[in-house]
């Protein structure tokens, strides 16, 4: 189960995030993964961000590249941002201290997960951007059943028919 989509600017990665964050499966019976995947500045903290705003995050943003980590609460739901780029191979992934964290309705979205391949969640949802003639190509894939469900849930979104078209 895949969907591909095409997006030609910023406001669409954003937005895709945003859709992202309407569709999820709160009633998963364990925490929520998703990976972000894509070469340098492909997208993967644009497309959190809209994904955390649409779950009531206000304020900035950061990009967790320096502090690997950023946490957030919000309606409810514990989410943690994570961005291994810096890891120094999958040992440290152990420091982060997300075991604690892996708890029913905690959302984790993990940039650069291949730096911890194995020590880190699994993933529910792959999403693999990567850089196009216009703006990004996205890819999402389902990788278990709550992952399949979510993804389900997104090509009913009316944004997501749009991004198909272009
Ligand atoms: N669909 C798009 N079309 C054009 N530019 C985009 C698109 N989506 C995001 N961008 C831009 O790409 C740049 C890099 O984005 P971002 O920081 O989210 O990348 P990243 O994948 O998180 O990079 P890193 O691996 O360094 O963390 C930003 O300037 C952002 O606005
Ligand atoms: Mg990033």
């Amino acid at each position: 189960m895949r969907i591909e989509l095409a997006l030609i600017d910023s406001e669409h990665t954003e937005r895709l995030g945003a859709a992202l964050a309407r569709c999820s499966p709160r009633s998963a019976a364990g925490a929520l993964t998703v990976y972000l995947q894509g070469e340098l500045g492909a997208g993967k903290t644009t497309l959190a961000r809209g994904l955390l705003r649409e779950l009531g995050v206000s304020g900035v943003v950061r990009s967790p590249s320096y502090t690997l980590l950023e946490s957030y609460e919000s309606a409810g739901l514990r989410i943690l941002h994570l961005d291994l780029y810096r890891l120094d191979g999958a040992q440290d992934a152990g420091v982060l201290g997300w075991r604690e964290e892996w708890t029913p309705g905690a959302l984790f979205l993990i940039e650069w997960p291949e730096r911890a391949a194995g020590a880190i969640p699994p993933a529910d949802l792959r999403l693999t951007l990567s850089i196009a003639a216009q703006g990004r190509q996205a890819r999402i894939e389902a990788a278990t059943v709550a992952g399949a469900t979510w993804l389900d849930a997104l090509r009913g979104e009316p944004v997501i028919a749009e991004m198909n078209r272009v």
